[in-house]
């Protein structure tokens, strides 16, 4: 990893981080694991500190664009790096019980790796999240055919989506919480969706350790709109092997089922009595490997939206928990979204070299994409997802990171 290329552009000086610490987070940065324990424990008693945020080069894309990443470090040793390319998030560099610091995202080192070989590494999805069957809905009775690229559907917005896009970036964090903006216009007829969508997607570090994403749009053209982020979390460190032993709690008792090209049926099903209930803690493995149920093997696994218990508003939601023993680490999630995609990272397979030079192995990751539901264009029982003109679509998801309690 290189230097910043020009100290102009740190914004923030740091207060109660110590150099030994944001030394320890470049490294964490590159894969290596780190102990900050004492530094750490300095700062439980000094949370004064406010930060930085610096821009970093990331190397280019093939047709010679630069890449930049843009590193957030709180002042408890928590680094979000964030890039202008798909406004992946490349780093979370997130301390274990111990103080050790570890990126629990995967992902790649270069551009041109993410650029040539990756399924949404930690990227931003849109302009809609999921499937939409046949990559064809109407609206007011015209239709509209988008690009395909999964079998006949269109999945993620197509093959040249979000994820795959240069984004503007602004620093616009307030006091001491840091934050950035990526931004970007999605022309009119872009991947076959109408209208011309004005984005944008802000990233908040707090030094209470949340990472909040906060997704913006407007139109010029009613549209659909759906807009996730596509972090593999393994919470182990990403390169640290399979995410099999991970808790998970998912505050869902329904499930969107799906047919043999992964497209919702339109029915809500209860997950009592299925390996899909993660209504009480449950390590992702105990049945992930159920073959006795179809909706299992139409996954290959887990690779569903799960109906959240939600009390009827659109207010922020306590949606999932996500905890790993061995190092202690926790991600409690809350979003605004109705739904979240659960993937075990089922495709996988051991041919990608991650950040820290380890191959990601079958299920060494998995994602929780809060989203509107997949096909909703075309499931007029699903919630809507028309943008209209002159109407804001707005969306907030949470990760807070924290310790699990010892007793
Ligand atoms: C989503 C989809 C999966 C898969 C992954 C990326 O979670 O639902 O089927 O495409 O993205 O590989």
């Amino acid at each position: 990893m290189t230097e910043p290329h020009s100290s102009t552009l740190t914004r923030r000086s740091i207060v109660a981080a110590t150099a030994a610490g944001v030394a320890a987070l470049t490294a964490a940065a590159r894969g290596e694991i780190i102990d900050v324990s004492a530094e750490t424990s300095h700062n439980d008693h000094e949370e004064s500190g406010s930060g930085t945020v610096v821009e970093m080069p990331f190397g280019a894309l093939e047709d010679g664009t630069r890449i930049s990443m843009i590193r957030m470090t709180n002042a408890r040793y928590m680094e979000v790096g964030i890039l202008t390319w798909g406004g992946i998030i490349q780093c979370l560099c997130v301390p274990d019980r111990d103080g050790r610091i570890a990126n629990v995202s995967l992902g790649f080192n270069t551009a041109s790796e993410y650029e040539a070989n990756s399924p949404y590494f930690g990227a931003i999805i849109g302009r809609y999240a999921n499937r939409i069957a046949n990559g064809r809905f109407e609206l007011d009775g015209e239709e509209f055919q988008l690009e395909t690229n999964d079998g006949p559907n269109n999945l993620h917005g197509g093959p040249q989506g979000f994820d795959r896009r240069v984004y503007d970036w602004k620093d616009v964090s307030k006091d001491d919480v840091l934050a950035v903006r990526m931004s970007r216009v999605s022309a009119d007829g872009e991947e076959g969706f109408p209208g011309e969508l004005t984005y944008n997607v802000t990233y908040t570090l707090t030094n209470d350790n949340h990472l909040r994403i906060d997704y913006f749009a407007t139109t010029d053209r009613k549209t659909v709109v759906n807009l996730t982020n596509h972090t593999y979390f393994n919470l182990g460190g990403e390169g640290s092997g399979n995410i099999l032993d991970h808790v998970l709690q998912i505050n869902a008792s329904r499930f969107t089922p799906v047919d043999e090209t992964v497209i919702p049926t339109g029915e809500h099903v209860e997950v009592a009595g299925t390996p899909f209930d993660f209504t009480k803690p449950k390590p992702v493995g105990q049945d992930i490997a159920d073959t006795s149920s179809e909706q299992i093997n139409r996954g290959q696994g887990y690779d569903h939206n799960w109906v959240l218990d939600r009390d009827g508003t659109d207010d922020l939601f306590e949606f999932a928990t996500l905890s790993h023993e061995p190092s202690g680490r926790l991600m409690t999630c809350r979003t605004t979204e109705p739904g979240v995609q659960f993937y075990s990272g089922n495709f996988l397979d051991g041919s990608l070299i991650g950040i820290s030079g380890q191959p990601y192995a079958y299920r060494s990751g998995l994602t929780l994409e809060t989203q509107h539901f997949p096909d909703s264009p075309n499931q007029p029982d699903f919630p809507s997802t028309v943008l209209e003109p002159g109407d804001e679509y707005r969306s907030t998801t949470i990760y807070e990171f924290s310790i699990i309690d010892a007793d």
